[in-house]
């Protein structure tokens, strides 16, 4: 491990799913954390640039995790203006966190291998935890998921095999200028997943295909923002259309090991009570 780690990390998105479990095992390895967020010190927000710079003083890395989504249009200018402004201030090291099959995503990553930092990309398939720390938890309580995807496989990947691969990337050498596709060990379909979590709860969860107008119809009912709801509809009808239906090695190559399969998320889970009502 890299004990010469003496400025702080920050960790955009620090809060969130996998910034915050990378602050975790950041802090218990006694490494210095800023997290950079509406809510860290100083403040970093996406939509105000003029917060960028005081949350880079004297940090010695960056791990990117983009809001709302690395796939919204502009995403990849902002990622770009962010990496460059990080490497004037003399941050070179920078980790982003990005999606599978998105072309924005993708042009966010050249923007950040243009910006000529020491890069490492995390290329993610859809988290597992989208169903216990997002918008699908609602949802599996009301013992209902209506979605407009098909039987589609995705390979849900757990976050904490992100966090542990973000923190291996940054504390050991030998990632520099590498791209690890991120991904469970399974292929299941929405309709699976959501048997498999049923299952895992003892309850009795339906997963509905329902079409797309349908969909937006119901989002827009709930008020969803609209730059999420234009995301949910990119993500259903779009990116999950059967081009990220394979298996990558990338948990393998970061981390020695497996990644963990979407049974033992959903035992694990359940266990916390969160999809018990
Ligand atoms: N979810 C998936 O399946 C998936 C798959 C592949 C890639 N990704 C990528 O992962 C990234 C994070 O997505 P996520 O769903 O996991 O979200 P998340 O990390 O759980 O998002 C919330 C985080 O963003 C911060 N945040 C919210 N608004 C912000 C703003 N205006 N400026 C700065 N920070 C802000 C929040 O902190 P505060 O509230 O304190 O600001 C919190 O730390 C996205 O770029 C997404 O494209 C997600």
């Amino acid at each position: 491990m890299n004990d010469t780690i003496t400025s702080p990390i920050l960790i955009l998105g620090g809060t969130g799913k996998t910034g915050r479990r990378l602050a975790e095992r950041l802090t218990a390895h006694g490494l210095p954390v800023r997290i950079g967020s509406r809510s860290g010190n100083p403040r970093f927000d996406w939509e105000i640039p003029a917060t960028w710079g005081p949350a880079l003083q004297g940090v010695s890395a960056v791990y990117i995790s983009y809001y709302p989504d690395i796939a919204v249009p502009g995403a990849a200018e902002t990622v770009g203006a962010f990496a460059r402004l990080a490497v004037a201030n003399g941050v070179t090291r920078l980790l982003l966190l990005s999606g599978r099959g998105e072309a924005e995503a993708q042009r966010a990553e050249e923007m950040l291998k243009a910006s000529g930092a020491d890069w490492t990309i995390l290329r993610c398939a859809w988290f597992s935890q989208n169903f216990s720390e997002g918008f699908l938890v609602e949802p599996l309580l009301e013992g209902e998921v209506a979605l407009p995807v098909s039987n589609v496989g995705e390979p849900f990947v757990d976050v904490d095999d992100i966090a542990e691969a973000a923190f291996v990337a940054l504390t050991e050498p030998g990632h520099v200028g590498q791209l690890y596709e991120l991904a469970g060990p399974r292929l299941l379909s929405f309709a699976d997943a959501v048997a498999e979590i049923g299952k895992a709860a003892g309850r009795d969860i339906r997963f509905v295909r329902i079409p797309h107008d349908e969909f937006t119809a119901a989002m827009a009912a709930h008020e969803l923002p609209p730059e999420i709801a234009w995301l949910l509809n990119e993500l259903f009808t779009q990116v999950l259309d059967g081009r990220n239906e394979s298996l990558t090695d990338g948990v393998q190559r970061v981390l020695g090991r497996a990644p963990k399969d979407f049974s033992a998320y959903a035992t694990e889970t359940a266990s916390t009570g969160i999809w018990s009502n």
